[in-house]
């Protein structure tokens, strides 16, 4: 890992970039999309520090994952009084047959993984059998749009994708797009863009 990812990886630097970064957008559509109820199981594929508690928090069971062990570890300090399951590792298959989740968050992640990982997650994701929506936020190279190119390209994660190459990930994926979204159509910030979709299974 580089000087710069170690820095930007901490998870009080990565809170407070997030905060500036996303200033006005709003991400609770996203959520809502996942439409989380107090039965779910839900995994979140590269949990950090555990964003996405801020947004659900209807859910049976909630199992994040992380390959960072720093990130796992500041979630699990932030939420100390909630009952959710941590472990700083990739998600496997085995782990999908153990918890059988029905609903999985992959929020900012896209863009970390190159295209055969993301297939990789995706074949992960379906090997239960059981996931009916899962839920992703990407950085995304927008033409005419060169302030939040420059941002994007900047981004941690090595694979921001336009639109069209986000779409084109699912083509062959046990998974198709039910909801998308450019940003968010409430947002205030008119110089950052994200990509957010909303995916289901093929064969509902
Ligand atoms: C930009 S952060 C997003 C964190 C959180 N989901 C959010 O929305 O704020 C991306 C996270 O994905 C993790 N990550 C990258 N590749 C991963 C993988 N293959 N499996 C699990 N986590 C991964 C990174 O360690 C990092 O914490």
């Amino acid at each position: 890992m580089g000087i710069a990812s170690k820095i930007l990886g901490h998870p009080r630097v990565y809170d407070t970039v997030q905060a500036l970064l996303c200033l006005g957008l709003q991400f609770d559509e996203t959520y809502a999309w996942l439409e989380a109820h107090t039965e779910d199981v839900v995994v979140d594929v590269g949990c950090g520090n555990g964003h996405a508690l801020e947004y659900i928090r209807d859910f049976s069971s909630y199992h994040g994952f992380d390959v960072d062990e720093r990130a796992t570890a500041a979630l699990k300090n932030k939420f100390p009084g909630r009952r959710i399951d941590v472990s700083p590792e990739a998600l496997t298959a085995a782990h999908m047959m153990a918890l059988r989740p029905n609903k999985a968050i992959a929020m900012s992640l896209l863009h970390h993984l190159d295209d055969t990982e993301v297939a990789g997650l995706l074949d992960v994701l379906a090997s239960s059998g059981t996931v009916r929506r899962i839920i992703t936020l990407d950085t995304v190279y927008l033409s005419g749009k060169p302030i939040n190119n420059v941002v994007a390209f900047a981004d941690r994660g090595r694979h921001t994708r336009t639109r069209e190459a986000y779409l084109a990930l699912l083509e062959d994926s046990p998974f198709r797009v039910i909801e998308e979204d450019l940003s968010n159509t409430r947002t205030r910030n008119t110089l950052l863009y994200y990509y957010s979709m909303c995916l289901a299974p093929r064969s509902v």
